[in-house]
């Protein structure tokens, strides 16, 4: 299918569950895929199984908590694939325990990795989507770009044992709405999903 051809997605998280599966419906559907993982091994898999199925595709793995990983990954779209239309905030995981039992150091890196990551990340993209959108605004051409937070229904009914996640999500879904109010304007469509447990 070519409904993505010459889109290029980047997706984090990448090499297991959700953001997998999406980097490999991405491909299917034509788009380069910029695959992301904390462990190498997956997310090199993830890239190889595109490339060998006929998509392109390459890893940039390490932590989207890391500093200066946001630039590492933008810049390398935009270096191998020169561009960047869809992004997707995956990457994550779940460290719980009651508020009584919780450790400053486990709130922080869930905010850290559910909420810090996709707000640099985002400001990582911010700069090239304004170039490219303004010389597409000058040649008369509409292109839409898309940004997908993954968010959670914990983020928006809360979930026992997950203060520390549960803040973080909600909190990513005033990043998205902000940003619908910033990026229009560039004509980038700013979606969260709000995902349930599939246990
Ligand atoms: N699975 C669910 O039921 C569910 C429900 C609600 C929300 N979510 C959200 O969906 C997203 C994906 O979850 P999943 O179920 O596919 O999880 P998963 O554990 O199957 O996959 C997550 C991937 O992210 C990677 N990752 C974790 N921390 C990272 C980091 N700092 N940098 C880069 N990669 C990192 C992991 O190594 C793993 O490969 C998460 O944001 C999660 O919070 C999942």
């Amino acid at each position: 299918m070519t409904k993505l051809k010459g889109k290029v997605g980047l997706i984090t998280g990448s090499g297991r569950g959700i953001g997998r599966a999406i980097a490999l419906k991405l491909a299917s559907e034509g788009a380069r895929v910029v695959v992301n993982d904390l462990d190498a091994a997956p997310g090199d898999a993830v890239a190889a199984e595109i490339r060998s199925g006929g998509g392109e595709a390459i890893a940039i793995n390490g932590s989207v908590s890391e500093t200066g990983f946001s630039d590492r990954f933008v810049g390398a779209a935009m270096e191998t694939f020169g561009g960047l239309d869809i992004i997707v905030n995956n990457a994550g995981y779940t460290w719980d325990s009651t508020i009584q039992k919780m450790t400053d150091e486990q709130f922080q890196a869930m905010l850290d990795v559910h909420l810090v990551a996709p707000f640099r990340l985002l400001r990582a993209v911010s700069e090239p989507i304004r170039i490219m959108a303004k010389k597409e605004a000058e040649a008369g051409r509409e292109v839409f770009r898309k940004v997908v937070n993954i968010s959670s229904i914990a983020g928006l009914y809360g979930n026992a044992g997950q203060a520390s996640y549960s803040s973080a999500k909600a909190s990513l879904v005033g990043l998205t709405r902000t940003l619908c109010k910033e990026w229009g304007r560039y004509k980038v469509n700013v979606n969260c999903v709000a995902l349930r447990w599939r246990g």
